[in-house]
């Protein structure tokens, strides 16, 4: 189920860069088809790929088999992609709603999702020395966990559909909102924000995110914790896929973005108060 070939179309179609993404080299249109090098978490994906087909979820792309060159054949999903220069739209206070509503239907899509027998997800199994632990609430669904701008497709004015699973993993729902808060809240400090998020007001865009969601209780009494806690492992994270991966990821760690964490670990602890305080406002 896996690895299955797919035969290509009798009419051919030039390979169309596809850009915008900061981390897969050579990801390319062909036809209504995209084809991207095949990660380390690949046999994961391509199950849950096949998982959200079968539950008829229309957000993610359809996995349709490797091609002769070894890549991974997926469905091209038209829409909208923020890509850069951020577009002042990211700020929209009704795209961010979409945005965790579609977030809440991944998850609600995934939660039934069984790994089939034999695959595992394709990350590091020796943690770096230091790394403090996640955060200690058992996995509830195989989340996204990469809900960039890049990596959300809008479709008038709405998230529609989401891309590029190489990061996903089973987690809490609690960590899969958190991690969408970190790139559209944003959860950064403002230095570090896209420009069009550097002036927004964080913790309403972070109860917006919340209630389109529909966040539990616990969960939202969760968030800030969950929020030092992932940004504190990922220093840890990033510097080992540089090292390890190397490509994209050495790229972005020697652009600073291990800096970039530890200014984001700053600026929780300061404003964590106040996010809390905006969840879990009646
Ligand atoms: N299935 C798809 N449908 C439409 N566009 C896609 C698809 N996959 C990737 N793209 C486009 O290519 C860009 C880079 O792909 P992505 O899979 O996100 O790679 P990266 O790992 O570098 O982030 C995306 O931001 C998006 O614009
Ligand atoms: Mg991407």
């Amino acid at each position: 189920m896996n690895s299955f070939t797919y035969v290509e179309s009798s009419e051919p179609h030039p390979e169309i860069p596809l850009i915008g993404g900061d981390v897969t080299e050579g990801v390319v249109r062909v036809g209504d088809t995209v084809r991207r090098p095949v990660g380390p978490n690949a046999p994961f994906v391509h199950a849950l790929l096949c998982h959200l087909e079968e539950v008829g979820f229309p957000g993610a792309p359809r996995f349709l088999g490797i091609d002769t060159a070894g890549r991974e054949v997926l469905t091209f999903v038209p829409g909208e992609v923020a890509g850069r220069p951020r577009p002042a739209w990211i700020a929209d206070e009704d795209r961010l709603a979409s945005v965790g509503r579609l977030v809440r239907d991944y998850d609600d899509a995934v939660a039934g999702f069984v790994m089939p027998q034999g695959v595992r997800t394709g990350f590091p199994i020796s943690e770096p020395p230091g790394v403090p632990p996640a955060p200690p609430y058992p996995a509830e669904v195989a989340g996204h966990m990469d809900y960039t701008s890049d990596n959300i497709v809008f479709r008038d004015g709405k998230a529609a559909a989401l891309i590029d699973f190489d990061l996903a993993k089973p987690v809490a729902r609690v960590d899969e909102v958190m991690n969408a808060m970190m790139y559209w809240a944003p959860l950064d400090d403002p230095v570090d924000a896209d420009p069009p998020l550097r002036e927004v007001d964080v913790p309403r865009r972070c109860r917006i995110l919340a209630d389109a969601y529909e966040m539990s209780d616990v969960d939202r009494s969760r968030l800030v914790e969950v929020a030092v806690l992932r940004s504190r492992r990922s220093w840890f994270l990033m510097k080992q896929r540089a090292e390890e991966q190397g490509g994209g990821w050495a790229r972005m760690w020697d652009e600073g973005v291990g800096d970039q964490i530890k200014r984001r670990e700053a600026w929780l602890e300061q404003n964590g108060a106040t996010i809390d305080a905006a969840l879990n406002a009646p």
